[in-house]
């Protein structure tokens, strides 16, 4: 096989010339011919100003790059798109295929024996992950870890979830401007990523579940040494990967490891986006989901981890209960201990050497969970043919079966001017329907499906409604919330006709979602609709034209339907 910097030559007509041209001009780095002649592992640099959450990345490169020495390998650092979620307009979903191609196309392009991918706000880690499994390149993925905890007044606090409680409160006028400008210093007291199970954490520790990264990789802090040292071993481990040539993301991305991360999933009490992200990462890799088995594992597997949005604590104290291999510990009976892992054992493996915290109230047993249902349940109905999904571990347990009249808004921008309006017709028992907010509808797919409580409510001291949407939801909120109706309003849906004043059912307990009118009137509303225009102007250029073009429904990961593997080899 070749290997190193023979691999993927330029396309001169003469090989022997494409080698000599190559070392030419690498040779002008200062590389030595034994450097030259090494396995070459390739390191991506996600480095940006605009990114906090990979602000450590120049200090990983270089424990990565030490580990990749120590055994024997050439480390060779490239940049790569980064996306932070507070700076990626209209959304980072909207950007998350890009990085997948960039990456892809750059791991593909350069001459690397293995790759380690470095990243950590929420739309990297599966971006990486997509490409790598694309590539099928001998893979490492190394999370930049958790930021650590904040403390104001007493409070320790962690963003996300607290910037959305502490938010709720300033608009329902608990707080006030001086108190909020004190605490948006404090929510996020170092770089890393968000530090409760947000979509970062969750795809952290999906990644560590599949055998993606090596144990403890989702959790060990940002700032902490030990944060440096599993980068060290994840260089080492790639160096390893890159002589061996094994093993690849399709090794290691199975039925049994996707069937490990879905247990996984519901039992941090995970984020619904994670679900669409590992759809997107299976898919890439000809691994389908079947959502209703996803349903079924939910009504089988607790939530055990006691963090935050469903719990109290944040990932640096699960880091210290014992991390992701301690939480596995407690689901072996249901994983498949002999799924592979990068570390060069299996899962069983991992969770063997779990360390043991006496004392620690961070992951529940199996048998006295945090949560006795799994995160997340999926629910079907005349408003969501394909499928829904709802983080029944965060919402409101009188609010799971509730019935109320529709306040429909059409767009976000439409909810954006009106939610708050003195004369809005809502009352608390409605439900908040927000539509044209899915992957072609916004477009993007933004976190809206977060409707905030009307302010006139909220002063009321509101704190929970039922509100459903063809958006997404940031793993940190909270709420009983109603999220990615597939299909989507924009490409007809049914979400699309609901009315103002049309009643719906929600039934968490029987999985279903209802909007109650006969389905002579939603076939005749559904007719109109079809006649009607798009309800905004499509893009006519650029990575938006590909975008709308391409990206597929909540249900099916939400990548485009050019990059999907169809098959195991295909
Ligand atoms: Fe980057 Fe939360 S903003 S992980």
């Amino acid at each position: 096989m070749t290997r190193g910097l023979r691999k993927g030559l330029t396309n001169y007509g003469d090989a022997a010339f494409s080698l000599f041209h190559r070392k030419v001009f690498i040779k002008a780095m200062g590389y030595s011919d034994d450097a030259l002649d090494r396995p070459i592992v390739g390191v991506t640099n996600t480095y940006s100003d605009f990114n906090p959450c990979q602000g450590n990345v120049p200090e990983l490169i270089e424990s990565v790059k030490r580990g990749v020495m120590l055994a024997g390998g050439l480390p060779m650092v490239f940049p790569t798109i980064s996306i932070h979620e507070s700076f990626a307009y209209p959304t980072s979903m909207f950007l998350r295929n890009l990085m997948a191609m960039d990456t892809e196309e750059m791991i593909r392009a350069q001459a690397m024996d293995a790759v380690v991918v470095i990243g950590g706000c929420d739309k990297t880690l599966p971006a990486q992950v997509m490409a790598a499994a694309s590539t099928d390149v001998p893979t490492v993925v190394l999370p930049t870890g958790p930021m650590v905890v904040g403390h104001c007044r007493g409070e320790v606090l962690g963003a996300c979830t607290d910037c959305r409680r502490l938010w709720a409160e300033y608009r329902a006028g608990r707080m006030d401007e001086g108190e909020m400008g004190q605490i948006s210093g404090r929510l996020a007291p170092s770089v890393g990523f968000c530090g409760v199970m947000g979509t970062a954490s969750t795809m952290a520790c999906i990644v560590e579940a599949m055998g993606l990264s090596l144990p403890m990789s989702a959790t060990a802090p940002a700032p902490h040494a030990d944060r440096r040292r599993i980068a060290e071993e994840s260089g080492k481990r790639a160096a390893e990967m890159a002589i061996a040539g094994a093993p690849t993301p399709s090794e290691l991305i199975t039925e049994a490891s996707v069937r490990n991360a879905l247990i996984v999933l519901q039992a941090i009490g995970g984020s619904t986006n994670g679900l669409i992200h590992l759809i997107a990462m299976a898919g890439r890799a000809g691994v389908a989901i079947d959502l209703e088995n996803f349903d079924r594992l939910g009504r089988e597997v607790p939530v055990l981890l006691n963090l935050k949005p469903s719990g109290a604590h944040y990932m640096e104290h699960f880091h210290y209960a014992g991390g992701l291999p301690a939480l596995m510990r407690e689901l072996r009976h249901v994983l498949d201990l002999s799924a592979r892992s990068v570390s060069g054992g299996t899962i069983g493996d991992a969770i063997a050497q779990a360390e043991e915290a006496p004392g620690q109230d961070v992951i529940y047993s199996y048998a006295s969970p945090l949560k006795k249902e799994g995160a997340m349940a999926v629910l079907y109905g005349n408003l969501a043919p394909r499928s829904a999904v709802i983080k029944q571990s965060a919402a409101s347990l009188e609010l799971m079966h509730h019935t109320g009249r529709a306040v429909v808004f059409d767009s976000v921008e439409d909810m954006i001017a009106r939610i708050d309006l003195p004369d809005l017709d809502v009352h608390a028992d409605d439900v908040l329907v927000l539509r044209n907010a899915g992957p072609k509808g916004a477009p993007g797919m933004p976190e809206a499906g977060y409707l905030p409580i009307p302010k006139k409510l909220a002063r009321e001291g509101v704190k929970d409604m039922v509100r459903i949407s063809d958006a997404r939801m940031s793993g940190t909120a909270f709420g009983t919330i109603v999220l990615h109706i597939a299909p989507e309003s924009a490409v007809g849906g049914p979400l699309a006709i609901v009315q103002t004043g049309d009643r719906i059912m929600l039934d968490v307990a029987a999985r279903r979602i209802e909007l109650l009118i006969d389905d002579g009137e939603l076939q005749r509303r559904l007719v109109a609709w079809s006649n009607l225009p798009p309800h905004r102007e499509m893009a006519t250029r650029g990575y938006a034209k590909l975008y709308e073009d391409s990206v597929l429904q909540a249900d099916q990961g939400c990548d485009f339907d050019f990059l999907l593997r169809t098959g195991r080899g295909k």
